[in-house]
């Protein structure tokens, strides 16, 4: 699986490009502000149909522009090639796969996944716990396919049972909600512990290479308190829940961290140890889409050169190299540090929003 080519029109400071890209390593190269960012976030795009920068949907809109396109070829198993197009004008949104309108953005799912480490990332160890909750969320959606409608069916029952909070209903037309909520509320916990389970020593293997130096592990909290089940807990904290107008108990509340030689990691560690460790983060959760046969599209990895030393670089790279599926990985430098030998890798230079291929 894997990205062939990509038209571009119109998408942030590129006018247009049309690329052919290696099904290994694709390398992206630029001054600041040359557009390997952007496009990094155009092949991110024809994977999520969002950016990873924004989440104002015209930004992304080159300026003075009403509208901008991409076409995609994308590789897949028995060598079929399948065209993806996403037009996004101020205000509309078109989605085409295989020559058919896609009018659900779910049925996209699994198309051309793709995995980022870019600046936002660092969400992972400074930003809030929704944000976290997302990330496992996204591959979970990926490798369990039951999940999408059990996190459906929560979400449903939440919002009932919120607004009933919120209405100051009686008491039992709040709880009539519990069980629902406790069912799928024990699911989706299961089945996350489940991935974190299988997480955790990819993670470690990961970080060996990365940061030899750090024993990392993984603290978990599954949204509500140990002392009691969920449905206890829902019953424990109604008087709370209804003069809050809020349910605060549940797998909505989940949330984990980082931790390196037992402290916090961001508190632990310089910020290039901390990038590293997002890297393998990430890494870690390629691996494990592996394992369970649901490999991703492609890999990115912005700004290789930020926050990272020769020799961490050289680290990341190989891991990179390890994974054995397309990767972009944009770079300040002509050439990065200890490039490892990776077969059939192109070098695409940026100036300006022109993207050439380097031969
Ligand atoms: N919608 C847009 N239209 C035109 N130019 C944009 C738009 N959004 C961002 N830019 C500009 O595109 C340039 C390239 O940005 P970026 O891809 O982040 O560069 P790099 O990652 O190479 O440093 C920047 O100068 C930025 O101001
Ligand atoms: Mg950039």
């Amino acid at each position: 699986m894997g990205l062939l080519s990509l038209d571009i029109h119109d998408f942030r400071n590129i006018h247009r490009a049309s690329l052919e890209f290696s099904p290994g390593l694709n390398l992206i190269t630029g001054e600041n502000a040359a557009g390997k960012t952007s496009l990094m976030e155009a092949v991110y795009y024809l994977g999520r149909v969002r950016s990873f920068r924004t989440h104002h949907v015209n930004q992304p809109i080159r300026e003075g522009q009403s509208a901008f396109r991409l076409v995609g070829r994308l590789q897949h198993e028995q060598g079929r090639m399948i065209p993806i197009g996403i037009e996004r004008q101020t205000g509309s949104l078109q989605v085409h796969l295989d020559g058919a309108a896609v009018r659900r953005l779910s049925d996209l799912a699994g198309s051309f996944p793709v995995q980022v480490h870019s600046g936002d990332t660092a969400n992972i160890i400074s930003g809030g716990p929704r944000y976290r909750r997302q990330t496992l969320d996204w591959a979970l959606f990926h490798v369990e396919h039951t999940y999408r409608d059990i996190w459906q069916r929560y979400a449903r029952a939440l919002r009932q049972r919120n607004a009933a909070l919120r209405a100051q209903a009686p008491a039992n037309q709040i709880t009539s909600w519990d069980g629902e909520l406790v069912e799928a509320g024990n699911e989706i916990h299961a089945i996350r512990l489940r991935y974190i389970e299988g997480l955790v020593p990819r993670l470690q293997q990961e970080l060996a290479h990365l940061l030899p130096s750090l024993d990392v592990q993984l603290g978990y909290q599954r949204g509500w308190t140990v002392e009691r089940d969920l449905a206890a807990q829902l019953q424990h904290s109604l008087d709370s829940d209804r003069s809050l107008g809020n349910t605060r108990s549940g797998p909505h509340r989940a949330d984990f961290q980082l931790i390196a030689n037992g402290q916090p990691l961001q508190s632990h560690c310089s910020r290039g140890q901390q990038k590293a460790a997002i890297v393998g983060f990430m890494l870690a959760q390629v691996k494990c889409q592996q394992d369970r046969a649901a490999p991703l599209g492609a890999f990115l990895l912005d700004d290789l050169g930020s926050e990272l030393d020769a020799n961490h670089q050289a680290r990341v790279l190989d891991a990179l190299r390890a994974l054995d599926m397309q990767v972009f990985v944009s770079a300040i430098a002509e050439t990065p540090a200890a490039l490892p030998d990776w077969p059939g890798m192109k070098r695409f230079h940026v100036e300006h929003g022109e993207i050439q291929e380097v031969v």
